[in-house]
């Protein structure tokens, strides 16, 4: 069958809503009937006209998997005995499912904790079941990538440096900073905030993006494993919109909060994604394992004038909840 047809016989099947209301669809959350998987769409119009762009997001998939060359690494064998969650690669079921949906996107972009923690066998899990059927699938980094000790109470043996090499000599694209322009309307970019923070590369790349994306009449989306601030006191005690592994969270803990001592790479990043409001039109996250949305205060300049307006921050739930079932957000750029 040809994949439009593909497609659209897919979309038939009309969708359970799980939560929110029509007039509310940032806060509404859907399962597809035939698949069960569960989804959010967020849908952006830009006034270019032509074909819609789709950006279909998933996070935090969790591959825990050691293979027989890992388990002759006294740190990896201790971290197995140890992390009984998602054990023997229990997450392959959940993103075999979600990608039936994604992958009628334009693009997928994965926000982190793809790896439950370093292992060949979870690198190799990420590669065939992802890479190696949808070859341009952005992938950004987690915290979890970064260490091989989960749940064993001890520190990393190798420093980050060495760990980060691991991972830069198998990742598909640069680890950091990607980004890519799809149907002259968005540029999509894949950023690193892993560690709570941004590195000192990133923003000179998305100064650029914004400057490229303004000069053609793009939009940009940027997509990272951890939320920022939103600087608003409700958000202190944020309500899930549905429940995973969490109810409340507070979003004036993240990155760019006043007690997060936040570095001058990482201001200088979040400055440029509050003062052009006009371009960066979504962040997307993971992290928090369950379904939140939230605004970030922020404007542009237009005619020389401060204009305000609000950046949605949508935390996508983890994939592997509700029985392998798969997490999606569909973004609608049209
Ligand atoms: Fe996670």
């Amino acid at each position: 069958m040809h994949m439009q047809e593909e497609k659209c016989r897919f979309w038939e099947s009309l969708p359970e809503q799980i939560t929110g209301e029509e007039s509310n669809p940032q806060k509404s959350l859907f399962r597809h009937k035939e698949t069960g998987i569960y989804y959010r769409i967020h849908r952006i119009p830009t006034g270019k006209g032509g074909e819609s762009i789709e950006i279909d997001q998933i996070t935090d998939i969790h591959f825990n998997f050691c293979n027989d060359k890992d388990l002759q690494n006294e740190e990896l064998a201790d971290t197995v005995q140890c992390r009984k969650w998602l054990a023997g690669a229990a997450s392959v079921q959940g993103i075999r499912n979600a990608l039936q949906m994604a992958k009628y996107a334009d693009q997928i972009v994965i926000t982190g904790d793809t790896l439950d923690y370093l292992s060949e066998g979870a690198m190799d899990l990420t590669r065939k079941e992802i890479w190696d059927v949808f070859p341009e699938t952005l992938i950004c980094l987690g915290g979890h990538e970064l260490t091989r000790e989960m749940q064993t109470g001890k520190p990393d043996k190798e420093p980050l440096e060495a760990r980060r090499a691991v991972l830069e000599s198998f990742w598909k694209h640069n680890m950091y900073y990607t980004s890519r322009v799809l149907g002259n309307k968005v540029i999509v970019c894949a950023m690193d905030n892993s560690c709570g923070k941004y590195l000192p590369c990133i923003a000179e790349r998305l100064r650029e993006d914004i400057r490229l994306a303004r000069e053609n009449g793009w939009i940009l989306l940027l997509f990272q494993h951890e939320p920022i601030d939103t600087g608003r006191p409700e958000d202190e005690a944020c309500p899930t919109l549905w429940e995973c592994d969490g109810k409340v969270y507070n979003f004036r803990k993240c990155i760019g909060s006043a007690d997060r001592n936040t570095d001058e790479p990482t201001a200088e990043v979040l400055s440029l994604i509050r003062e052009n409001a006009d371009i960066v039109r979504g962040i997307y996250c993971g992290h928090l394992h369950s379904a939140y949305y939230t605004e970030i205060p922020a404007y542009y300049t237009e005619n020389g004038e401060r204009k305000e307006t609000v950046i949605p921050q949508y935390v996508l739930e983890g994939n592997p909840y509700n029985g392998q079932s798969g997490h999606v957000l569909r973004i609608i750029v049209e």
